[in-house]
Formats: C-alpha cells, sequence, structure tokens
C-alpha cells in the first residue's frame, strides 16, 4: 500500500474528503440496517412497557410489545432480533427450570414475533442467568461454582425447547465448555437440522453487562462474579482458541462480546476465521453514550452511529445493538 509514491502537493489527501458524494464515494466501509440485531429484553407481565432505568430509552416489552416491534424491524430493514427474558422472580429458583418451560415466556415471545413478522430472524440467549435465583449462567455446587457438565445438560434441553418454539438462531451466552458440539449433536437428532447457532465464542468477564442484568433483574441477585467462566479481559489468544473451538463444534457463527473495548478481538476473529463474527454493544456501552448524552456532554445519535461503523471497519459481520431501531431509521433518511 505504501510502496508508491504518495507526496504532496501531487498528493492532497482533503481532496477526497471535500464534500459528502466524495465522502461516500471513496467510503472503505457502509453500515446498513441489514448489518443490525436488534436486541430486546421481554417480560411476562401485562404491562405492555417498563422503563429500564440504566439504560434511558430502553423499555421491557409484554409479549404483545414484542411482536409489535417484531414488525417495526421489518419495515426497517432489520434481519433479525435478539431476545433476553426478564423472569417473574416466583419463576425463578435454583436450577433455572423455568428455561425449559414449552409454554414459558420465550417460546411465547418467539411465537408472537413469528406470527407478526415472519421474515425477521429470531435469536435466543441460551444460558442460564434470567431464571436462577443466585444469577448464575449455571448449575452451582455447594461453594457457588458454577459447574460445567450438568450445566451444558440443561442447556441442551433450553436449546431444543426455543428450537422447538421456532427460534432460528440458538445463542449461546453462558461460556461453558462442549455446550456447542453437545447443542449441535441434540437439535441435529430432533431434526432441526437448519437451526443455526450462534455461539457467544468470545464472550468476557465485563463490567459492561451491568444495565443488562439491571434490565433482566439479575443483578441483585448475582453472587460471586462470573471470572470463572467468562473470559479474562487480557486474553486474546484465548479467544481465538474458543473460536476455534466452537466452529468445530458446529457454530454457524460467532460472536465477540462486549463490542466497543475488544476491537482488537473482532479483527483478529474476523480475519483468521473468514466465518460470520457478530459483536454486541452492550448495555453498558449503550448507557455510557446515552448517559453522556443526556447531561448534553456527547451528541449520543452521532455517538452511536461512529460506533456501529467502528465494529464494521473491524470486521463484524452483524452488530447487536439496543439501538437496532433508531440506527436503521437515521441510516434511512441519511
Ligand atoms: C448472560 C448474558 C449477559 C448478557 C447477555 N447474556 C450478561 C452476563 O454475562 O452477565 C449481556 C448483555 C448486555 O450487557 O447487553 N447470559
Amino acid at each position: 500500500m505504501t510502496d508508491f509514491p504518495q507526496r504532496f502537493p501531487a498528493t492532497r489527501l482533503r481532496r477526497i474528503r471535500q464534500s459528502g458524494w466524495v465522502r461516500n464515494l471513496t467510503a472503505e466501509t457502509t453500515l446498513t440496517p441489514q448489518d443490525l440485531i436488534w436486541s430486546l429484553i421481554v417480560h411476562d407481565g401485562d404491562t405492555p412497557l417498563i422503563p429500564i432505568d440504566s439504560m434511558p430509552g430502553i423499555n421491557r416489552l409484554n409479549v404483545a410489545e414484542a411482536a409489535k416491534a417484531a414488525a417495526r424491524a421489518s419495515a426497517l430493514g432489520i434481519p433479525a432480533i435478539a431476545i433476553f427474558p426478564h423472569i417473574n422472580p416466583a419463576h425463578k429458583d435454583e436450577t433455572g427450570r423455568e428455561c425449559l418451560n414449552p409454554d414459558g415466556l420465550i417460546p411465547r415471545a418467539i411465537k408472537a414475533m413469528k406470527a407478526a413478522a415472519p421474515d425477521v430472524g429470531i435469536i435466543c440467549d441460551v444460558a442460564l442467568d434470567p431464571f436462577t435465583t443466585h444469577g448464575h449462567d449455571g448449575l452451582i455446587d455447594e461453594d457457588g461454582y458454577v459447574l460445567n457438565d450438568e450445566t451444558v445438560d440443561t442447556l441442551v434441553k433450553q436449546a431444543l425447547v426455543q428450537a422447538d418454539a421456532g427460534a432460528d438462531i440458538v445463542a449461546p451466552s453462558d461460556m461453558m465448555d462442549g455446550r456447542i458440539g453437545a447443542i449441535r449433536a441434540a437439535l441435529e437428532s430432533a431434526g432441526h437440522t437448519n437451526t443455526m447457532i450462534l455461539s457467544y465464542a468470545a464472550k468476557y468477564a465485563s463490567g459492561f453487562y451491568g444495565p443488562y442484568r439491571d434490565a433482566i433483574g439479575s443483578a441483585t441477585a448475582l453472587k460471586g462474579d462470573k471470572q470463572t467462566y467468562q473470559q479474562t479481559p487480557a486474553n486474546t489468544d484465548e479467544a481465538l482458541r474458543e473460536v476455534a473451538m466452537d466452529i468445530a463444534e458446529g457454530a454457524d457463527m460467532v460472536m465477540v462480546k462486549p463490542g466497543l473495548p475488544y476491537l482488537d478481538i473482532v479483527q483478529r476473529v474476523s480475519s483468521q476465521f473468514g466465518v460470520p463474527t457478530m459483536v454486541f454493544q452492550v448495555s453498558g456501552e449503550y448507557a455510557q453514550i446515552m448517559a453522556a448524552h443526556d447531561r448534553g456532554w456527547i451528541d449520543g445519535p452521532r455517538v452511536m452511529m461512529e460506533a456501529l461503523m467502528a465494529f464494521k471497519r473491524a470486521g463484524a459481520s452483524g452488530i447487536i445493538t439496543y439501538y437496532a431501531d433508531l440506527a436503521a431509521e437515521r441510516l434511512q433518511t441519511s
């Protein structure tokens, strides 16, 4: 790239920045509504919308509102929605058994959303934390240690419940070892050969998930942290090993999470593996931008669009974001 002379004034790089049309023409990266996955929090009550304090502008939706959101996504050209449940505390227990209820919140939401917008992909989180009283993603022993293989058995059943209800993509976010292979094998034997797996392959133990834990109601419950299963923020080679194993076990797509603080991981994963690489702009990233916007310190929508473009530039094929609908609207009018 630099083996030809680029010398001033023959080269003035500002020439290609002088007006909008030429900036557009020479853009190396594009962002469209098709790059977005809308993350939505659903709840099992009657109230249509319940605002989430730590995520200004975001509500928990009841099932009817989730169906409306699916229609909205379709109209905006957003290809898929990822749903996350806020479970009534009365339905939580130590083992998260409610996640296996075929008439539970997630199966009902999937059906309502598919009925409202059959062309929008539905992605379901596979993990136990919304359903457990202790807020961990898996089953725990007496010492509070999250058990791997026992948890995988439950995750397999949870993924089958989601697939049976019509989920297009199951997305294990729990970071147990071996769960992708186990889920893939179970989907195959159950005849769900077309159900895709989006593995949260490189998911870090991050403080950026704070507002999400408020949103799903697991924050106050969570005992300890998730460092024995989620990745250490210091590591990058380890992320590549996680991704390699998950692809070998049958993941169709992989994810890096959180997003902006881990752009280096997005770039390494997308360039080394060439598999569809998603990135999650998590709740804390959303909250940071919106809180600063609300104080008048930054232009929130502008910063949002810049962050979303940065994910594309780093090599992401898709971006999960709570801002997807508003981003799509901006992209349609710009
Ligand atoms: C857990 C899960 C988390 C998120 C999605 N699934 C958080 C966690 O690991 O505690 C985070 C989403 C966000 O912060 O927006 N299975």
